[in-house]
């Protein structure tokens, strides 16, 4: 599960960027879009059985977290493509999707079931 969970992290991501990168509003970006949303549900689905497998125990707090971190990037995500396809401004969103993307790839790893690079 955790392979499948960091499997459909990497694809999402990639997507976004692609996604974010189209012209606003463009049969491209749309695509790329909804294919991203079939991925936010693989991650929370992924996420969601590990951490009802996982967080009861010392580091509770730590997997909330996580939890609240990996919620927040996918919100952001959301918000910089709508927001994208409506021509509207996105700088300061960046911002936060960076902040909260590297807060929450730092707890998956941090955490134990994930790869130990720290
Ligand atoms: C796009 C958003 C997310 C990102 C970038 C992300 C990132 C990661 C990464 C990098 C790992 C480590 C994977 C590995 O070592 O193979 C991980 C593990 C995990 N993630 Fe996520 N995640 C996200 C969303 C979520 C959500 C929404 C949930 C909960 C519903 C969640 C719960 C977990 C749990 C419980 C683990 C296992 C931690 C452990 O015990 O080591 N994640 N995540």
């Amino acid at each position: 599960m955790i392979h499948m969970h960091l499997t459909a992290i990497i694809i999402a991501i990639i997507l976004f960027f692609v996604s974010a990168t189209m012209q606003a509003g463009s049969k491209g970006q749309k695509v790329t879009h909804m294919i991203l949303r079939v991925f936010y549900i693989l991650i929370l689905i992924s996420g969601a059985i590990i951490f009802s497998t996982q967080m009861a125990g010392a580091m509770a707090m730590q997997y909330g977290l996580k939890l609240l971190g990996g919620l927040l990037v996918i919100i952001m995500m959301e918000i910089v493509l709508v927001r994208k396809e409506k021509s509207k401004s996105t700088g300061t969103l960046w911002v936060l999707f960076l902040i909260f993307l590297a807060f929450t790839i730092y707890m998956g790893f941090h955490l134990p079931l994930g790869l130990k690079f720290w």
